[in-house]
């Protein structure tokens, strides 16, 4: 059997609540993970393509955030109805998303704005 050819992580870190950092699932109901498993199964995508839970992937500022491996793709601020063209787009026909892709300036720069935006909010 062939390795996935695209491994959806869906961050469902939770943080509590007023925490500088925030969290992707701040009500923990795994709600974009769930679109996520939904869209694979309606499109017979399976058992290629799948979706799982991460813990914080270190883009709490960019959140809700998923990434697809072996790609790579970082993607933040995810909302249940980008699920679809995410499914479309990019798994199926390989296209990257701009609106919702994380700028290489911000994955994993401690001083990209957004962090520091948040750091003077506290
Ligand atoms: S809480 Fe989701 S990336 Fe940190
Ligand atoms: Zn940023």
């Amino acid at each position: 059997m062939p390795a996935f050819t695209h491994h959806i992580f869906i961050c469902s870190n939770q943080r509590s609540p007023g925490h500088r950092r925030g969290c992707c699932d701040p009500d923990g109901g795994q709600l974009l993970r769930s679109a996520f498993k939904i869209e694979i199964k309606q499109r017979g995508l399976a058992p290629l393509v799948r979706a799982n839970n991460a813990g914080c992937l270190e883009q709490c500022e960019h959140g809700p955030t998923v990434v697809i491996y072996p790609q790579g793709i970082f993607y933040g601020n995810v909302t249940e109805a980008d699920v679809p063209r995410i499914i479309e787009e990019t798994v199926v026909n390989g296209r990257i998303l701009e609106d919702l892709l994380i700028a290489d300036d911000c994955l994993n720069n401690p001083n990209c704005e957004h962090i520091q935006a948040r750091k003077s909010d506290s």
